[in-house]
This record gives structure tokens, sequence and C-alpha cells, in this order.
């Protein structure tokens, strides 16, 4: 052992610094729950005593809360004053859950992978898997908000637009299946911007397709977006104009089977829209903060979601294009274009 004792310094600076924002999670999911975040988005600052009345909760805790989140960076303090404010940007992330960078889903799905930490820690030992349907019930609201601001930003405005003639299809009137739709949100989304198509939505987990049922009445699309319980492997229908998988074909355990399926449901000038998790090819491109968050979700989730289902690929969420290009081209797809591409998420264009 050579210890140099100023890297030493530095790396455990930096652990605490991790241990911080680890111990935070709870208290933003906190936050969340109790509507503190949205008592103290847009109003004066605050006294702990102010933010209990205007939430119905305890003083103390509340004190002790907000100087853990002023500590943080996750809430202003006036030191002259004693009182706290959320910051426009701050507001955006806790509170607002209409902006692109709403990030409250992200802290839920954590408390899922902490409660679900034994399960996988046993798989290490065994090799088994451990299906999306055994996690926590968080996992499965906490995606869904997770990942909907990212939805909501791009779907129909910049993902839809960057394939070859498919905005136009949808506009006209066209046939779309949303595979491996979780609680069916992107469906939603899809319904509400395109009046004329019809959708439907396919996922293996019975309480998402409930969840998503409710969701499309609710938004008001339940004449053109259904759900179905089915296997991306084996849902039924074919000549479908748009087939979408996102953030799901490397949770499979049979990516390739899926995707021979996804080839013969198509219409013949039909187009796969397949959204994954931005990747690079090699593991030194994905080692930084969205590579280390990737990673990290795939060794709870993902990789042992595949590990559950039969062949259990397990591609991992960081498989990369060239990964995915595989896949394709086993499954019988000759043309693959990568249509557009942001910091999470790789968008291809898949035809046969
Ligand atoms: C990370 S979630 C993404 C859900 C949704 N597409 C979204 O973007 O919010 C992965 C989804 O894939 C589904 N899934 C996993 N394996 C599947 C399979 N073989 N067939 C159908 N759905 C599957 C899970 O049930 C889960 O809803």
């Amino acid at each position: 052992m050579a210890v140099d004792p100023a890297k030493l310094e530095q790396f455990m600076g930096r652990i605490v610094g991790d241990m911080g924002s680890a111990i935070s999670a709870a208290l933003v999911v906190i936050g969340d729950q109790l509507g503190l975040y949205k008592a103290m988005a847009g109003a004066e600052p605050l006294t702990p005593a102010e933010l209990a009345a205007r939430t119905g909760t305890a003083e103390r805790y509340v004190r002790e809360w907000l100087c853990a989140q002023a500590a943080g960076g996750y809430v202003d303090y006036d030191a002259s004053s004693g009182r706290f404010r959320l910051n426009d940007e701050q507001t955006m992330v806790f509170a607002d859950e209409q902006s692109p960078v709403f990030a409250q889903g992200g802290f839920q799905v954590l408390t899922a992978l902490f409660k679900d930490e034994p399960k996988i820690t046993a798989a290490f030992r065994s090799g088994k898997g451990v299906g999306w349907h055994e996690h926590d019930p968080a996992l499965f609201v906490g995606t869904e908000r997770f990942f909907r601001p990212n939805y909501n930003a791009n779907l129909t405005s910049s993902w839809i637009p960057a394939l070859e003639g498919v905005e136009q299809k949808l506009r006209a009137g066209a046939r779309v299946a949303d595979v491996g739709c979780g609680l069916g949100t992107s469906t939603v989304i899809m319904a509400r911007a395109y009046p004329r198509s019809t959708f439907v939505g396919f996922d293996y987990h019975e309480p998402s397709i409930v969840r998503a049922r409710a969701a499309a009445a609710e938004a008001g699309v339940g004449d053109r977006a259904r759900f179905e319980v089915s296997r991306a492997q084996d849902y039924p229908g074919t000549g479908y104009d748009l087939v979408a998988l996102f953030d799901c074909l490397h949770d499979m355990g049979d990516p390739v089977g899926a995707a021979a399926h996804v080839h013969q449901s198509l219409a013949p000038d039909g187009t796969w829209m397949l959204v994954e998790p931005y990747a690079g090819d090699r593991v030194e491109d994905n080692l930084n903060p969205i590579g280390r968050l990737f990673y990290s979700a795939s060794t709870m989730v993902c990789t042992p979601a595949s590990l559950a289902q039969e062949v259990g690929l397990a591609l991992g969420a960081q498989a990369g294009e060239k990964r995915l290009r595989d896949v394709l081209t086993q499954a019988g797809f000759t043309r693959v274009r990568r249509a557009t591409a942001t910091p999470f998420n790789l968008v291809l264009e898949v035809r046969r």
C-alpha cells in the first residue's frame, strides 16, 4: 500500500458527499409525500413553523428537514431572517409536476431499490433473476413519474417527427402498438396528440395495465387507446404502422424474440421506434454521472428482470447502439437508423 493522503482526503470528501446525497433521497420522498416542496413553490421565504402550519406537519421535524435540505442546496436559507425558500430551479426539479426536469419519480424509484436490496443480494449469489413484477410497487409508479417529463418534452415534439413519414401517418390515422408500455404514459401522450389514430398498449405486468387503462380513461382517450396484458414475444395483431418500445427492450429476457415478433407484426412499410437508455458502446464511454445512474439501475432492476425471463440475454441498460443493432439484425431487420438522441435516450428508427 502506498496511500497518497491528498488523494485519500479528496476521495473521502467525495464519499461524504455521496452519502449525503443518498440519505437525502429519503428526505426528498418525505417532502414529496407531505407536500413540503409544493407548499414552498412560489411562496415567500418561510420559517419552519410557517411551513409546518401550511402542510399540517410538526414544526420540529420540518425544521430539521429544512436544515438538511439547505445543507444539500435543495432549498435556499437566509440566515438574517431564519427563513427558507425554494428558488425557481429547485421548484422545477422538486415541485412542478409539469416541468421537463421534475425529478421526484427518480427518488421514489430509489426507495424501492433499497427495499428490494435483499432480493438482489440473494440473486448475486444464486445467479437467478428477479422479475420486474417482483419489485416494490414504488418502482412502477416512480418509473412512470420519472420518465413522464422526458416523454412529455420529447415524444411528440422531437422523437416522432425524427422518424421518416411517421408523423404524417399518425395525423391521418394509423395503427400503433406500444409494447412494454408500463403505466401507459407514452401511449396516452401519443393518443392525445394524434386523435385519428388507434393505440394498443401491451405489457406482461397486469397491475401496470390496470393503471394504464385508468390513465387513458382519465385523459379522455379511452376511445382510441386500449391496453392488454401481453408479452412482447407474442402480443396479438399484425399490420401495425408504428410499433414503439420505450425503455424496455433491454429488460426482456429474449430481446431477439421480441424484435422478431415486432418484425412480423409491422405493416410492410411500418416503423419500429426503439427508445433505449443512452449509452456508448464501450464501458469507458459510460463512466459518467448518467452512466453511473443507468449501470446502477441496471444492476438492481434491468439485468435481474431479463435474467428472470426465458433466454435471459441480460443486455443491461447500457447495451449501446452496436449491441442493439446486433439484436435487431438477428431478428431480421435490415434498416436501422439513429433518428435522434437526448442525454438520456437513444431513439432508433427500425424498418424491415
Ligand atoms: C422500465 S419499464 C418501462 C415502461 C414504459 N415503457 C415506460 O417507458 O414508462 C419496463 C417495462 O417492460 C415490461 N416488460 C418486461 N419484460 C416484458 C416482456 N417480455 N413483455 C412485455 N413487457 C415486458 C415491464 O413490465 C415494464 O413495464
